[in-house]
């Protein structure tokens, strides 16, 4: 499927001289939304997934619909101030800004094998910070998932080692 139809870009979006990639379309269709599901399913399927983490918010929308299909939990991370019981947390910064990413400290158990997803690789900010939050609680990071990848903005250097499927690219 040509997904890259289904992405609208928004030029000086949050910010000037950001241009924005709104995947918003592709989940508004119920054929691509769960073709690019499936594609990550399919990936998944070969690394014995125990776990799904994705980092809020639109992590959740990919990850919660792969760990739906293969029948296993999720574990948000969120930003510092939602998870109302103990964390652990890092600070990141990313293509506009920075934050602050937590996740519960009972979310995995050590050396659960566990595929990260989000919709976005742009600097790999995010991505890093929720690796390091993962391999914090003794997770193993087994895959990680996108729908995009910005090339330009040399993400994947951040995701050495690491085993990475990105749909589309620009
Ligand atoms: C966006 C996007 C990725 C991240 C990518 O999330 O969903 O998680 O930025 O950028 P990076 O690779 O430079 O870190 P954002 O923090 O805007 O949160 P949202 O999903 O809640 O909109
Ligand atoms: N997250 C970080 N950079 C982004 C971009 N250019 N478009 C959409 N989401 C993003």
């Amino acid at each position: 499927m040509d997904f890259k139809k289904y992405i609208a870009i928004v030029p000086d979006y949050p910010k000037e001289g950001i241009v924005f990639k709104d995947i918003s379309p592709l989940m508004n269709d119920g054929e691509a939304y769960k073709a690019a599901t499936d594609a990550i399913v399919e990936f998944a399927k070969e690394k014995e997934i125990d776990l799904i983490v994705g980092p809020e918010a639109r992590g959740f929308i990919i990850g919660c619909p792969v760990a739906y299909a293969l029948g296993i939990g999720f574990a948000p991370v969120r930003k510092e101030g939602k998870l109302p019981r103990e964390v652990v947390k890092v600070e990141y910064g990313k293509e506009y800004g920075k934050d602050v990413l937590t996740i519960h400290k009972d979310a995995i158990q050590p050396g659960q094998r566990i595929l990260i997803t989000d919709d976005l690789l742009a600097t790999g900010g995010t991505i890093e910070a929720t690796i390091k939050l993962v391999e914090e609680l003794g997770g193993v990071v087994a895959g990680i998932a996108f729908l995009v990848e910005l090339t330009y903005l040399d993400g994947r250097d951040k995701l050495d080692g690491y085993d990475v499927l990105t749909l589309m690219q620009y």
